[in-house]
């Protein structure tokens, strides 16, 4: 069934959070728009974009391909693995024609600096996942995660699904966080984990898919 760009079954919304320059306005950019940009100003206040997805499901225990019409964005390499399919027709082969589940995800953005932040609980409020980020050449921004942990048991819900994400890894030679020290970190807290660079696109997509469906 060919479906509008705008139809959607599951709106999730998920809210960046991390100190001022860490990059979350261009992982939000990145994801939604294809694009970034190296000279981005603080965000004031809050801003917020959408993207719809449309799931590589699975049927049974196997991951299979979709038959996308052209209204779908192709090359998604996320699975929702709980979403359910209905079989429409099977063809030749592995394909296998299925009526996907498609989600939009809400991502919210804010200002990383105090003075220019948004009302918390609002900003909070109905966020099913937080991506913490955290620059990987700048150990004060990764110290005040535990600040932003907080923040977020105080102010989210307690279910609220909640992604560590390591930003910047392109810059190789300034990296002052290790990997394995934040991964740590991570398993600690319970928190799921990745490293991204929003300027080189790496990963970008793989934390936005994980979230959701996480979330899901
Ligand atoms: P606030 O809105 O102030 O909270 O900051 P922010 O977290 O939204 O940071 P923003 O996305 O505006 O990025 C800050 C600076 O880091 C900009 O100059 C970006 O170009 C740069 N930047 C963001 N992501 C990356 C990245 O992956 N690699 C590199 N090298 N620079 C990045
Ligand atoms: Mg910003």
């Amino acid at each position: 069934a060919r479906r509008a760009d705008e139809e959607y079954d599951y709106l999730f919304k998920v809210v960046l959070i991390g100190d001022s320059g860490v990059g979350k306005s261009n992982l939000l950019s990145r994801f939604t728009r294809n694009e970034f940009c190296l000279e981005s100003k603080s965000t004031i206040g809050v801003e917020f974009a959408t993207r719809t997805l449309q799931s590589k499901l699975v049927v049974g225990e196997e991951s299979v391909p979709l038959r996308l019409d052209s209204s779908f964005p192709p090359n998604l390499s996320g699975t929702l693995s709980s979403l359910q399919a209905r079989i429409i027709h099977s063809g030749e082969d592995t394909m296998i024609g299925v009526e996907a589940r498609t989600v939009k995800a809400q991502i919210w953005d804010t200002a990383g600096q105090e003075r220019y932040r948004a009302i918390t609980s609002a900003y909070y409020r109905g966020a099913l996942g937080a991506l913490l980020v955290y620059d990987v050449t700048k150990p004060t921004t990764f110290e005040n995660v535990s600040r932003w942990l907080k923040e977020l048991r105080d102010h989210a819900d307690s279910n609220i699904v909640i992604m560590l994400i390591g930003n910047k890894t392109d810059l190789k030679h300034l990296r002052a966080v290790a990997t394995e020290d934040a991964q740590s970190y991570a398993e600690k807290e319970g928190l799921a984990f990745i490293e991204t660079s929003a300027l080189e696109a790496t990963n970008v997509e793989k934390a936005f898919q994980t979230i959701l469906s996480e979330i899901y």
